[in-house]
C-alpha cells in the first residue's frame, strides 16, 4: 500500500521537526516527504538536507494570494501536513484542498494562551505572569482562526514558583518531544481506518 506523506511546515529551529523525522524513518506507512519552511535560514531546513528530505521556501504572495503551494503539496504526493513552529495563518485555499488534514502543536494549554502573537516566550510569559500552577501542550487540528481548532490532545506539566521562561520552555520542549510525532501516527491511523472504510479520507 502506498505510505502516507507528510509535510512538516516549520519555520524555526526544528526541534520538533527532527523528532517527527526521527520517528518515522524506516517507518513502513508514514514518510516525512517534505519540509515547508517560510524562512530562508531555519534550522529545519539543515535537518531536511541531512535527513534527504526534500524541501520548498514558500512566498508569503504565493501563500496568501496566490495558490498556497496546493499544487506543489499535491505534486508531492502530500496527504497530511503537520505543523511544527509555524507562524503564517493557513490560508482557506490550503485548508479546503487538506480538509481536517491539518495539524499544529501549541505549547499551552488551549483554550488559554492561544491566538496572533501568542508563540514562544509569548506564551510562557503569559503563563508566569498569572501565576499559572500548571502549563502544557495542546494538538489540535488546525481552521482559519489561530489556535482554534478542535483539539486532539493535551498534555500537562507542573508549573514552579521558581520558573523562568526558558525553564518552562524546557519543560514544555520535553512535553512535546514526548507526544507529537506518536499523536500524529495515532491520529493518521484513526484516518487510514476511516478511509478503509469509506474509500476517502474526508
Ligand atoms: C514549539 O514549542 C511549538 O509548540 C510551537 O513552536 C515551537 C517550535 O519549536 N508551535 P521547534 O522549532 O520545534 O524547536
Amino acid at each position: 500500500m502506498a505510505k502516507t506523506n507528510i509535510a512538516v511546515f516549520a519555520s524555526g529551529a526544528g526541534s520538533n521537526a527532527q523528532k517527527i523525522i526521527e520517528h518515522f524513518a524506516g517507518h513502513t506507512g508514514i514518510r516525512v516527504a517534505l519540509v515547508v519552511s517560510n524562512k530562508a535560514n531555519a534550522g529545519v531546513l539543515s535537518i531536511a538536507s541531512k535527513n534527504n528530505i526534500p524541501s520548498l521556501i514558500i512566498e508569503k504572495d504565493v501563500f496568501f494570494k496566490g495558490n498556497a503551494y496546493v499544487d506543489e503539496l499535491k505534486s508531492a504526493s502530500i496527504n497530511f501536513i503537520v505543523l511544527a513552529g509555524f507562524l503564517w495563518k493557513i490560508p482557506q485555499r490550503l485548508l479546503e484542498a487538506y480538509p481536517n488534514k491539518i495539524i499544529n502543536i501549541h505549547p499551552a494549554l488551549l483554550p488559554k494562551y492561544g491566538g496572533k502573537g501568542m508563540y514562544g516566550h509569548h506564551v510562557h510569559e503569559a503563563v508566569l505572569s498569572n501565576k499559572e500552577k500548571e502549563s502544557g501542550i495542546t494538538i489540535h487540528y488546525v481552521n482559519d482562526k489561530f489556535d482554534e481548532g478542535e483539539h486532539i490532545f493535551q498534555a500537562k506539566c507542573e508549573v514552579k514558583e521558581d520558573d523562568t521562561a526558558e525553564s518552562l520552555a524546557k519543560r514544555i520542549h520535553e512535553l512535546e518531544h514526548a507526544n507529537y510525532a506518536k499523536i500524529i501516527e495515532s491520529t493518521l491511523s484513526v484516518l487510514g481506518s476511516r478511509q478503509r472504510r469509506t474509500g476517502s479520507y474526508d
